[in-house]
């Protein structure tokens, strides 16, 4: 996810505030099967700011480090020989076994992990960094599933050239990755790695490939962006042929793994006809609320419900959730942070297989409209320091 950069530069955030500790719960998981997603439901974070950075999520690394920068691509070209060494120790750092434990306590089942493509290959050219991305993701997974028997979506967030012009999708101003043959052979290259990382993990069932996020070609504006105009017919074409190599690929070496797609901001039901009912196929669906709808903390439930409804699977393949969260754009309550919250749980859980929570951790300190913080509504360890989530 990314904001409005325009709002957000030159801010910093406090850090430092100490949160309780958690017992872990004292259970040992099942040893678990393939998922299913039609059976499948469970609710998640994503764990947004560790293998991919932006300026929102942690203002006070953002401001240490990017030079003013807009996206990640910008702050490794201001860090130079130091974008390395800086991201090892954000690797090694921001997320932590102790974070895994935090987030069991408050029922998270789910890991959405977004990685740039430079934890995957290196492309010529790129000023994204390549480095134990990898190395750091299978120790964490390693524990969230043997811990926890947790599901660990590996999602390519970024693809080389760009997917949708803005700081996550490469860098800002960045659109070629549409009908752009070369770097349709690098994607390809990219999830070849990330399935060979899947095979040989030592668990295979516990995870999801998610190949893309957010691909929109028709967005100068973020008017558009967010809603199913942001990807035209034409690019969507290309982002299809992708797909369905990319399914060819994980059937061929494991047909058990599922292939999450998140397709842009059209609904479900835009591309469903284009794969055969037998795909182990989920689609993954965004719902935001912070930006270009009149979304207000009091009327957010109904509009959760509605999306939750709307975006749901026709039948023939599952819907996750794999972003979302509650800020609105206009007066954020924070005493309605709680019954939001679990509405949000409620919504997705009932009309579709659940949802992961944008984000894990989060400290920027930009100003809402009405009441507090962006940290005061996206950050959901903190919703379980502060005992938002019903029923665990
Ligand atoms: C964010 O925190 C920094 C200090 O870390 C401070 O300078 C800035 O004014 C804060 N911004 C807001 C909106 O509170
Ligand atoms: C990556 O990890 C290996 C083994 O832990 C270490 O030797 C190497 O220095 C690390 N590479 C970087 C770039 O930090
Ligand atoms: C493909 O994209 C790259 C940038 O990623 C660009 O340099 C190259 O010119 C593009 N190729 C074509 C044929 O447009
Ligand atoms: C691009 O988005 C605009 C809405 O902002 C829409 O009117 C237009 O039809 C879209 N273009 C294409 C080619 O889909
Ligand atoms: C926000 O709250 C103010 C006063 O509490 C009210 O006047 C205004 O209409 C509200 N805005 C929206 C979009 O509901």
């Amino acid at each position: 996810m990314l904001f409005d950069m325009y709002a957000l530069l030159g801010l910093l955030v406090a850090l430092g505030c100490i949160r309780p500790t958690f017992a872990v719960p004292i259970e040992t998981p099942q040893s678990s099967a393939y998922v299913d997603w039609r059976t499948f439901k469970a609710n998640g974070v994503n764990l947004g700011g560790w293998f991919e950075q932006e300026s929102t999520i942690d203002t006070q690394f953002w401001d240490k480090y990017s030079g003013g920068a807009s996206d990640e691509w910008g702050l490794c070209e201001h860090l130079g020989s130091q974008c390395g060494p800086v991201l090892e120790h954000r690797y090694a750092t921001w997320i932590t076994t102790k974070d895994i434990d935090k987030l069991a306590s408050g029922g998270v089942k789910v890991l959405r992990i977004p990685t740039t493509y430079a934890a995957w290959i290196k492309v010529p050219g790129s000023q994204l960094y390549s480095g134990n991305q990898t190395v750091y993701l299978k120790q964490i997974a390693d524990y969230a599933i043997s811990t926890y028997d947790m599901h660990i979506i590996v999602d390519t967030h970024s693809l080389p050239g760009g997917v949708n012009g803005l700081t996550t999708g490469e860098a800002t101003g960045h659109w070629d990755w549409f009908w752009n043959e070369t770097n349709f052979d690098y994607s390809m290259q990219v999830i070849d790695k990330v399935i060979s990382f899947v095979q040989n993990s030592g668990s295979p069932q516990s995870y999801s490939i998610e190949p893309i996020n957010e691909p929109a070609d028709n967005n100068t504006n973020m008017i558009t962006f967010g809603t199913p105009e942001a990807l035209t017919d034409h690019g969507a074409a290309w982002v299809l042929k992708y797909i369905k190599a990319v399914v060819q690929s994980v059937a061929a070496v494991n047909p058990k793994v599922p292939v999450m797609f998140q397709g842009s901001f059209k609904y479900p039901s835009y591309w469903a006809g284009d794969f055969p009912a037998d795909t182990n196929l989920v689609f993954d669906v965004h719902n935001y609320y912070f930006e270009n709808r009149p979304a207000t903390s009091e009327n957010l439930p109904g509009l959760l419900y509605s999306d939750a409804r709307a975006r749901s699977s026709d039948g023939k393949f599952p819907v996750f959730v794999g972003e979302w969260a509650i800020q609105t754009t206009y007066n954020n309550s924070l005493a309605l942070r709680k019954r939001n919250l679990n509405a949000g749980l409620a919504a997705f859980g009932e009309y579709t297989q659940g949802s992961s929570y944008w984000t894990a951790k989060y400290t920027g300190n930009t100003s809402v409209d009405g009441q507090g913080q962006q940290r005061d509504y996206w950050s959901y360890e903190t919703f379980i320091d502060d005992g938002f989530i019903e029923g665990v």
